[in-house]
């Protein structure tokens, strides 16, 4: 007597759908994906009490033979591959052929279908496999109700019909963001939730994601040989503090992925705060032989076979889309066009002539008592004087590391008024400086307002990194800087010699408890020496030197740009504030701090108008 025995096919399939079946959301989806597969041009879906009742899906795709509708049911019985050939390069979303049959075993299912050239559409019904003929004009109807009707374990599992659906809901945006060229639609309970047209991928984005969004994303478009990344990666002022609103998309489908969530997230290092997700909609497309999807059972994960290629491709294309900075786009984007395309009135006076757009009278230009007019801009006489004071008192002594000559809109001050077709820089021009924190800015859009710290930060941040890179340019300081340490942060001053002197300090002990600071890099030669550098020894003392310059680099250029950086209150001139403006707009990533608060916003004359009533 034998006491291993082969288990009824039921059962078989009660214990795969353990694996593919989880909740309605995941009927959805194996349903879902098969209309997909079967080429339809629209879908519909209706769920009833949060998909465990019923979930119906209407497809117009390529429907199902008589002779095959059983097979449908069975397991391991697929149209999608024959081969392990097949299997290796797979481009429809099913292909283990098992999805019906799991389904059919834990919930009352059945299929209607019609093939092209059928007579008529045949129903069958997964309890006893019978087929009856039915009315249908194309496509197919799968419909499954009452999931776990027979399995009362599992059934307990289910939570309330709001999170059911809620998961549901999740899983149809899945589709319906990687399929934009299919017409989608969800209903609840009668409630149509989402209806939504073929559309361009981008508009798709919008419809699902919301205009919030792709108004603060950057476009993702990068290729390189067979691989191609697309969609929209938000800014980090749109950042939440949750993973939701994060799709990876690789060849169609939906995957949570390690190695690419990695990607993203060191993409986003040097702009996010390590608390704050992005959010973000990216397609990965690559030669289906280049990646398995036959890993998990839901194909939620994927292995790809030169995964440090796709690492390093996704990280890239990223990076790229991101750096560039709205700062140096402002100019470019939704300024208003000017139909005349005639010069701006020469500020000749201090009192400007109206505005080209047609708004109030304005007040004096620009109020700098050492303005004299000139060709419509005032030139500022100690302009040069300023500039170096501010961007260059910081330049380094090698000619390659350093900031070029300033450009010479650095010593302009605005006309009066600017059009869209002036030739104002993105950032436009200083106006005045607010509390001893913001710039305030005039461009041809409207306003400009900087956080001038937050700016400077970042703009220093970006040049110590570049400097680094090489030898950094070192100033020395005429009478040497000394003050008081703790034991652990002398000891970090011996320990980390090293990296100090090539960070471009020279630190020497000059007593028990005290040092003396010689030189110090360039960049940062208006720093206050001592709070600078008792902050970069007290993180220093924190690591091993062997990690300081590789993994901890950024965060001490980080603690550096901070100390650095201009402080609140410290009054600027207007050259100086223009030097700023214009090194935002050469920096890449300065649109954020490197703690992905914004730096600068916008407020075009249309803002102002609409808060002031103006034409109302
Ligand atoms: N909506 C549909 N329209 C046309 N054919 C369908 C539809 N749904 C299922 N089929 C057919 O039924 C077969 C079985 O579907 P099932 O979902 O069980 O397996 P699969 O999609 O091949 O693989 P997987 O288990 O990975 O989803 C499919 O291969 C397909 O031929
Ligand atoms: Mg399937």
């Amino acid at each position: 007597m034998t006491v291993i025995h082969r288990l009824p096919d039921l059962l078989v399939n009660q214990i795969a759908a353990g694996e593919v079946v989880e909740r309605p959301a995941s009927v959805l989806k194996e349903v879902l994906e098969n209309a997909v597969d079967a080429g339809s041009r629209a879908i519909e879906v209706q769920l009833e009490q949060g998909g465990v009742r019923r979930i119906r899906v209407t497809d117009d795709g390529c429907g199902i033979d008589r002779e095959d509708l059983a097979l449908a049911l069975e397991r391991h019985a697929t149209s999608k591959i024959a081969s392990l050939d097949d299997l290796e390069r797979v481009g429809t979303m099913g292909f283990r052929g098992e999805a019906l049959a799991a389904i059919a075993a834990v919930a009352r299912t059945t299929i209607t279908s019609r093939a092209a050239g059928s007579a008529h559409a045949w129903r069958i019904d997964g309890d006893d496999r019978s087929l009856a003929p039915a009315a249908l004009n194309h496509g197919t109807v799968v419909d499954v109700a009452d999931l776990y009707y027979n399995t009362p374990a599992r059934r307990k599992f289910l939570k309330s019909e709001g999170t059911e659906f809620a998961h549901c809901d999740e899983m149809f945006r899945r589709v319906a963001l990687a399929r934009p060229d299919i017409a989608l639609q969800l209903a609840h309970n009668g409630r149509v939730s989402h209806r939504l047209p073929v559309a361009p991928p981008l508009a798709r984005v919008a419809a699902l994601m919301g205009d919030d969004f792709v108004a603060h994303a950057r476009e993702v478009e990068s290729e390189s040989g067979l691989l191609r990344v697309t969609g929209l990666a938000s800014l980090p002022a749109y950042s939440r503090a949750s993973r939701d609103a994060q799709y990876f998309f690789v060849n169609g489908r939906f995957v949570r992925d390690k190695l690419l969530t990695h990607a993203v997230r060191q993409a986003y290092a040097d702009i996010l705060h390590g608390a704050r997700h992005p959010a973000y909609v990216l397609f990965l497309t690559l030669d289906p032989a280049g990646v398995d999807v036959n890993v998990h059972p839901a194909k939620i994960e994927v292995r790809f076979r030169d995964a440090r290629a796709v690492h390093q491709f996704v990280f890239h294309a990223l990076t790229r889309a991101l750096a560039e900075s709205g700062a140096a786009l402002a100019g470019q984007t939704a300024a208003p066009t000017d139909a005349s395309g005639s010069m701006p009135p020469l500020a000749t006076t201090q009192t400007a002539a109206a505005p080209a757009y047609g708004g109030p009278p304005t007040r004096p230009a620009y109020p700098h008592p050492g303005a004299t007019p000139m060709q419509g801009r005032l030139a500022m006489d100690s302009g040069s004087r300023a500039y170096y004071d501010f961007v260059a008192s910081a330049r380094p002594d090698t000619p390659d590391a350093g900031p070029s000559a300033p450009p010479p809109d650095a010593h302009a001050v605005p006309p009066a008024t600017l059009r869209a077709s002036d030739d104002a820089p993105p950032l436009g021009f200083a106006l005045a400086q607010l509390h001893g924190v913001y710039i305030l800015a005039q461009n041809t859009r409207g306003l400009v307002l900087v956080d001038m710290h937050a700016a400077h930060e970042r703009i220093l941040y970006e040049k110590l990194k570049t400097v680094l890179d090489g030898r950094p340019a070192v100033q020395r300081l005429l009478i040497p800087a000394v003050f008081g340490v703790g034991t652990r942060e002398m000891a970090a001053v011996e320990e980390h010699a090293e990296v100090l002197s090539r960070m471009g300090f020279e630190i020497a002990p000059a007593g028990p408890q005290e040092v003396a600071v010689r030189s110090m890099p360039a960049l940062l030669a208006n720093a206050p020496v001592a709070d600078l550098v008792r902050k970069l020894l007290e993180e220093l003392r924190e690591y091993p030197a062997s990690e300081i310059i590789t993994a901890r680099r950024n965060e001490l250029l980080a603690t550096m740009a901070c100390h650095g950086a201009v402080r609140a209150n410290r009054q600027l001139t207007v050259p100086e504030m223009n030097a700023l403006l214009r090194e935002m707009e050469a920096t890449e990533r300065a649109d954020q701090c490197n703690h992905g608060r914004p730096t600068w916003t916008q407020f075009s004359m249309q803002d102002l108008d609409r808060f002031f009533m103006r034409g109302q």
